[in-house]
């Protein structure tokens, strides 16, 4: 698939990497629907490039099928997902305020991990019927995992189990949607420059990137929509988590 017979969701569009890749894509020609649930942002960046937008919060069911049909008249067609949504908690399981609460636990997984299959299994419903190219190929799904999927840091028990769930995922859902001809990649990203990561304050900041072999920066987010472009313009790529991190190995 090339990038301009691209018809794109992304979730997180409004921020970080998600609204690079939104901006990128349609650069390249894509045409991209943004899904997120900061309706400000969202609407904003979707106006400026010329994407569609729906205030949606990754984990709700109908509301999610509603926002993908919504999605897919508007784009004309749908057969890409770039799930970038995601948020980040940090408790250690017997910290200085006690014992790890279960609600970040639970929440974290449920839009990091949930959230994902929950657009990824509707997304993919919505695609099932799209005419198949000459491999058969119906379309791609990008889930956002990280390193700290097999990396994390004390204090990431939650982030950490969230986005394993991700990577773990990638290979049994590319195997169910084989026979539809869909595509299921992760990107597992280091540090990359993004409101989220800024949120850590720059101390962490400055440590973090001191630890990236190189090159010795965070990410830039246009490099990770970059990524998510090869994915979806080379076919053979599937079932796999591919780390961008600049060698980064989180201790
Ligand atoms: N920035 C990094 O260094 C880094 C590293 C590894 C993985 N990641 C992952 O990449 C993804 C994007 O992160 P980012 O750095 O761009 O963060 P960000 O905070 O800049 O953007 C996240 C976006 O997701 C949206 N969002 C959050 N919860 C949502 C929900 N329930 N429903 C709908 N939208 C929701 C937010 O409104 C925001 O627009 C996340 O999954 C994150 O865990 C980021």
């Amino acid at each position: 698939m090339q990038i301009t017979e691209t018809m794109a969701i992304v979730t997180g569009g409004a921020s970080g990497l998600g609204e690079a890749t939104a901006r990128h894509f349609r650069q390249k020609g894509a045409k991209v629907a943004i899904l997120d649930r900061d309706r400000d942002r969202g609407a904003a960046v979707a106006a400026e490039i010329g994407a569609s937008f729906a205030e949606v919060d990754v984990t709700g069911e109908t509301s999610v099928a509603s926002a993908i049909s919504a999605a897919k008249e508007a784009l004309g067609g749908l057969n890409a997902v770039v799930n970038c949504a995601g948020i980040v908690t940090g408790n250690r399981i017997l910290g200085k305020k006690g014992v790890h609460p279960l609600e970040p636990f639970e929440r974290t997984i449920g839009i990091n991990l949930i959230g994902s299959f929950n657009v990824l299994r509707l997304a993919a419903q919505a695609m099932e019927g799209n005419q198949p190219d000459e491999d058969g190929a119906r379309g791609v799904i990008i889930n956002t995992a990280s390193i700290a999927a097999m990396e994390g840091q004390a204090g990431q028990a939650a982030y950490s189990a969230s986005k394993a769930g991700v990577a773990g995922m990638t290979l049994p859902v590319a195997r169910d949607l084989a026979r539809q001809g869909i595509r299921v990649m992760a990107i597992a990203p280091g540090i990359f420059m993004t409101p989220m990561l800024e949120s850590l304050g720059p101390e962490a900041l400055a440590d973090l990137s001191a630890k990236v072999t190189f090159p010795k920066r965070p990410g830039r987010a246009q490099e990770f929509a970059h990524l998510a472009q090869t994915i979806i313009e080379c076919g053979y790529l599937n079932g796999e988590v591919i780390r961008i991190d600049g060698a980064l190995r989180l201790t």
